[in-house]
């Protein structure tokens, strides 16, 4: 039975809007568990999940701890401006415009915001 785990409950993520979790999740390699900062990002009932590390030049999105810009339904890169898709991640504008940012796989449990496995 896979383990799962609650991030936050869906309330807690601003419709449109995006907040910061930190959670363990396999590093790139799938061989370690190592504690991320995640960016949880919602469009109504839609929760979107990503690590918090813009592909531009490696750095954090936010630009203060867990403080997020989002303009016209943009997440802006706090570095340089880069301009992501809440829904997919997809960086539509800016210095890394057509790379992603890396997803995480999450899901809604009733109210809650669940991790993955
Ligand atoms: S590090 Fe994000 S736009 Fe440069």
């Amino acid at each position: 039975m896979p383990v799962r785990k609650t991030l936050c409950g869906l309330s807690e993520i601003p419709d449109g809007g995006a907040i910061e979790r930190v959670a363990a999740i396999f590093d790139r390699d799938g061989a370690h568990m190592i504690d991320e900062s995640l960016v949880l990002t919602r469009h109504g009932t839609e929760v979107s999940a990503y690590v918090n590390v813009c592909p531009h030049a490696g750095r954090r999105l936010d630009w203060a701890p867990g403080q997020f810009l989002i303009e016209e339904g943009l997440l802006i890169c706090a570095a340089h401006g880069a301009g992501f898709t809440l829904a997919t991640g997809e960086c539509v504008y800016g210095p890394c415009r057509g790379e992603s940012l890396m997803r995480v796989d999450v899901a809604l449990d009733g109210a809650d915001v669940q991790l993955r496995d």
